[in-house]
């Protein structure tokens, strides 16, 4: 049984070495809104989001994480989160409110990510003429670009991603949804999903070969239907931005799915569809590549170039070799 410490992932914040393209990228492509911008940071949302932002874009030597932060379940869960850290010995203390949030604790997880935990939020205000007609809506809906709803998920690379996600389980009450092993290695996790809400995931992890760490794979934001998903492939196309993979559906959690590279570099996915699911005591899944774990309609094989994180590391040619045979994931 897990106890629930975390209500949400609340954002993440992503560096940028091109951060006039980027924004534009988040912006007129993507469709996000800005809600400000201090010193070498822009916060970002989606029209569907009630937080101030759930992307800081910050300006930095190459594309990367700059760190993930989750959102308390109240303040006596975070005072629980953060004994739990502190109890793990990976706590780096508590920094004051900054743009968005109350009173911050930061760690690093396994994986060399720093993460941060809080429980005050600032809310988003829609300024006159952005009120919606709606009541549930935090903002008027503004068809820009893709027009993505809302943050989904974000993965990071990490050297034992299934190792990473026990702990985020152990320590912060994550569920531990899915995993996937290749037949020849059943005791190597290559890929793993944890959870702090109903979607299948919030949080992925997949396996990280090279010795930096900290690495981020993609970050995910939302569209309503598969409609939206494959007009956003049009709209991604007619401005010159490659896909990377799909559309297309996954096995693990069932999400649509459709990737390309910001300006920066850095892997965006967008996502829809999917399963939800409130069982605290639900069963992890295992998944082997061929039962479709990456991609459900299995006449699809995944890019290697989706195995790239960031910020980028050249890997040795039989490192990519190795990587391709230790996982199965790969065309
Ligand atoms: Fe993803």
């Amino acid at each position: 049984m897990t106890e629930r410490l975390l209500s949400q992932l609340a954002h993440v914040e992503i560096l940028t070495p091109v951060p006039d393209e980027s924004l534009r990228f988040y912006t007129d492509v993507l469709g996000l809104e800005v809600s400000s911008r201090n010193g070498q940071s822009v916060f970002l949302r989606g029209w569907g989001e009630r937080f101030y932002h759930s992307l800081q874009l910050t300006e930095g030597p190459a594309p990367g994480l700059g760190h993930i932060a989750w959102r308390a379940q109240g303040p006596e869960q975070l005072r629980t989160a953060v004994e739990r850290v502190e109890a793990a010995g990976v706590g780096e203390g508590w920094i004051d409110a900054d743009v968005g949030q109350g009173a911050t604790y930061r760690y690093r997880g396994p994986g060399g990510h720093l993460h941060e935990l809080f429980w005050e939020v600032e809310r988003y205000s829609a300024p006159s003429g952005m009120e919606s007609p709606f009541p549930n809506r935090p903002q008027r809906y503004v068809p820009r670009g893709v027009a993505a709803r809302n943050l989904d998920h974000v993965t990071v690379a990490t050297a034992n991603p299934g190792a990473d996600a026990a702990w985020h389980r152990d320590t912060l009450g994550h569920r531990f949804m899915e995993y996937t092993v290749i037949p020849e290695r059943p005791d190597w996790i290559v890929f793993a999903m944890t959870t702090v809400c109903e979607r299948a995931h919030d949080y992925g992890l997949v396996w990280d070969p090279s010795p930096v760490r900290g690495r981020i794979n993609h970050v995910a934001y939302w569209v309503d239907s598969r409609e939206e998903l494959l007009r956003a492939a049009d709209i991604f196309l007619n401005q010159d931005i490659a896909i990377e993979f799909g559309p297309g559906k996954h096995g693990m959690g069932e999400q649509d799915y459709l990737y390309v590279r910001e300006p920066s570099g850095l892997r965006i996915e967008l996502n829809t569809g999917g399963y939800r699911n409130y069982e605290p005591d639900f069963e992890t899944v295992r998944f082997e590549p061929q039962q479709g774990s990456n991609v459900f309609y299995k006449n699809a094989a995944l890019p290697h170039s989706m195995f790239e994180s960031f910020p980028p590391v050249d890997l040795a040619p039989e490192t990519v070799e190795e990587t391709k045979a230790a996982t199965g994931l790969f065309a």
